[in-house]
């Protein structure tokens, strides 16, 4: 990707004008919808689009293997989400003319003890209960999936459904069908302040420019509580949650893994071209930046514990992310007290699984006032302890013609 770009949206669009702060996985998406639609859609990126936590991502779209207790109402949005997956990265790869690396061999959760597989079987049950298709594997059964499994292996889960994308490909296929529907980038732009008027969005001020929009939408990750300008009412309760990981070299005609393996402490995503991307650390260390002795070689033990012939590999990249993360581990999305002030932000560990949901729920939003049920638990009158915030969503068409 190109920086320093600055791209208008095509004249054509002549629906409502739409400012997004941000060009992660979530702005770039929301963008390129809306642009389809007709809308005249400018994102702000103070960086490169995509490369925040949507770069650092491993790209897993895993609705069943990360289901938690407590997590049933958010099962819904990420099953929905999936199922939105296959055809959302085929219409995408055909308006970027760019693979986004979507793989379906599906996922496997391996217990190395008795202790881990009683543990296993306890979620499996659970995630059985919610009928989530998962299926009891023998170690044996396991081993005929992936050869290079470690000889302690008590018990395994197969995840069908859980498939996985090419995080960092999906980012720019996003950017280029953005901008091929008409949408306009500005990338190395940062938002200074969030503009309002008599309790409505106006517009963004970037530097010492003033944009004007009917309606704003607030993407910006993890620095999505920090915008000047921003009203408390709506000020939407994220914080960043760090994660370090790191990618190997497999060689891709003959790759170690062909799933994606979740083993206790860590998982591994392979990837076509051969990367095998191990992660990832859970931390709450605001917005360091260091990538720490410690992080890193938790993370190759435990691998290495997995799959022992990692130690071969060469270690081809490491980094850190900071996943946007709210205050129930749930995305907020949609409509705040702001009238045309809208949130897409608090997608913590599944924002690249949530895209298509998330792009559809915001477009639908903007366009026709309404959200699409699986996504109305997740606005942010959730978090309100005041009438004015626990008021259902508003809704209503913005700024249409
Ligand atoms: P980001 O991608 O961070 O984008 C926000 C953008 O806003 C940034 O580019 C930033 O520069 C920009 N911005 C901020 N402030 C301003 C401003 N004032 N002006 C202009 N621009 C601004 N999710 C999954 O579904 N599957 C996974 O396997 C997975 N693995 C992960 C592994 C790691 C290590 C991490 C860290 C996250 C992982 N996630 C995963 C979570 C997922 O990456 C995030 O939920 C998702 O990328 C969030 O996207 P976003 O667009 O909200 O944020
Ligand atoms: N979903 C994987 C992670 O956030 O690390």
């Amino acid at each position: 990707m190109d920086s320093h770009q600055e791209i208008r949206s095509r004249p054509g669009n002549s629906g409502p004008r739409v400012a997004i702060v941000g060009a992660g996985v979530c702005g770039l998406a929301i963008g390129w919808r809306l642009a389809q639609a007709g809308a005249r859609v400018e994102v702000f990126e103070r960086g490169q689009a995509g490369h925040g936590a949507t770069w650092a991502s491993a790209g897993m779209l895993a609705a069943a293997a990360e289901a938690e207790p407590g997590e049933e109402r958010l099962l819904e949005i990420t099953r929905w989400s999936q199922g939105l997956w296959p055809d959302f990265a085929r219409e995408l790869e055909a308006a970027s003319g760019r693979s986004v690396g979507y793989r379906d061999e599906g996922t496997l959760v391996v217990a190395p003890t008795r202790d881990d597989a009683a543990r296993l079987r306890a979620t499996y049950d659970y995630q059985n209960g919610l009928g989530l298709e998962l299926d009891w594997l023998s170690p044996a059964e396991a081993r005929r999936r992936e050869p290079f499994l470690g000889p302690n292996l008590a018990a395994a889960v197969f995840s069908a459904a859980d498939h996985q994308v090419d995080n960092r490909r999906l980012a720019e296929a996003l950017r280029a069908a953005f901008l091929t529907a008409g949408g306009g980038l500005h990338e190395e732009t940062e938002v200074t302040a969030i503009e309002t008027a008599a309790g409505r969005a106006t517009g963004l001020e970037v530097g010492n420019r003033r944009v004007a929009a009917d309606a704003v939408v607030l993407a910006a990750g993890a620095w999505s509580a920090e915008l000047p300008g921003l009203p408390e009412a709506a000020r939407p309760p994220v914080r960043p949650v760090k994660g370090q990981a790191l990618a190997l070299a497999m060689d891709p005609e003959a790759p170690l893994l062909t799933h994606v393996l979740w083993a206790p402490g860590i998982y591994m995503v392979p990837r076509s071209e051969g990367s095998l991307i191990v992660g990832a650390t859970v931390e709450e260390k605001g917005f360091d930046e260091k990538l720490t002795a410690g992080g890193i070689f938790a993370l190759l033990e435990a691998a290495w514990r997995a799959v022992p012939a990692i130690e071969e590999l060469a270690i081809d990249d490491m980094w850190v992310g900071f996943r946007p993360t709210s205050r129930d581990d749930a995305p907020i999305l949609g409509p705040t007290p702001v009238e045309g002030l809208l949130l897409a932000t608090g997608h913590h560990r599944n924002g690249i699984l949530l895209a298509p949901a998330t792009a559809h729920s915001l477009t639908r939003f903007i366009l026709s006032g309404d959200l699409p049920a699986p996504a109305r638990p997740f606005t942010l009158a959730r978090f309100a302890d005041t009438p004015a915030l626990s008021a259902p969503f508003a809704g209503h068409a913005i700024g249409g013609r």
